[in-house]
């Protein structure tokens, strides 16, 4: 199975996501615009993972999560990968406290960790960049159309939001687009 481990977001921000794509799709060259449903905050990227290592895969997140203490977050600003370049991916940033972004990049350490410990995963080498991912550009986009995503992306995104859990997800790749499946979600500890 297909696996990733993320941050479930609230409806409410989904829905203010999904809005502010709504508007601004129509004035861009076609992408795949990530569905409501879908958008989340990827901590870690597993890939295959052999169904038998779930138990002692799910053992190790527990822990990681464990020692993670609830999140604040928000959606704030955006921009387009690779940087300067034209886009193959736009995204949506997330803005934290210091605290709390200490916290979120210690849970994606935790993550690592526990992950490279039970299952052949190789961690990321690159510092983490939390990020939504909102469209992949069909064909890359050109600057003029990364100069409005990124001016529109500009906009405030509603209040923060209260993160108690982490979910590792189920990657399905469907001819319509990924299909995604909470196998399991971990709590935070409140005391951590
Ligand atoms: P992205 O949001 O930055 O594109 C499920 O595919 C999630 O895992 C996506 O949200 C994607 O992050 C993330 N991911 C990270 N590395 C990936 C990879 N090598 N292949 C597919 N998805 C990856």
């Amino acid at each position: 199975m297909r696996l990733f481990a993320a941050l479930e977001l609230p409806e409410t921000v989904r829905a203010e996501v999904e809005l502010f794509a709504r508007d601004l799709a129509p004035g861009l060259p076609k992408a795949r615009w990530v569905r409501r449903e879908n958008l989340h905050l990827t901590l870690i990227f597993l890939g295959e993972v052999e169904p038998a290592r779930l138990p002692s895969l799910s053992k190790s997140f527990r822990g990681a999560c464990g020692s993670c203490r609830p999140l604040s977050l928000a959606v704030r600003k955006g921009g387009t990968f690779p940087p300067r370049r034209p886009a193959r991916v736009a995204w949506l940033g997330i803005e934290a406290a210091p605290a709390d972004l200490a916290s979120l990049q210690a849970l994606v350490a935790g993550l690592s960790r526990a992950a490279a410990e039970t299952v052949s995963f190789q961690p990321e080498t690159r510092p983490y960049h939390p990020h939504l991912t909102v469209a992949r550009p069909t064909e890359p986009w050109p600057l003029d159309a990364v100069e409005i995503f990124t001016t529109a992306a500009a906009r405030p995104f509603g209040r923060e939001f209260e993160v108690g859990s982490a979910a590792l997800i189920e990657s399905e790749l469907r001819p319509g687009g990924a299909h995604y499946r909470r196998v399991e979600s971990f709590a935070f500890g409140s005391e951590a």
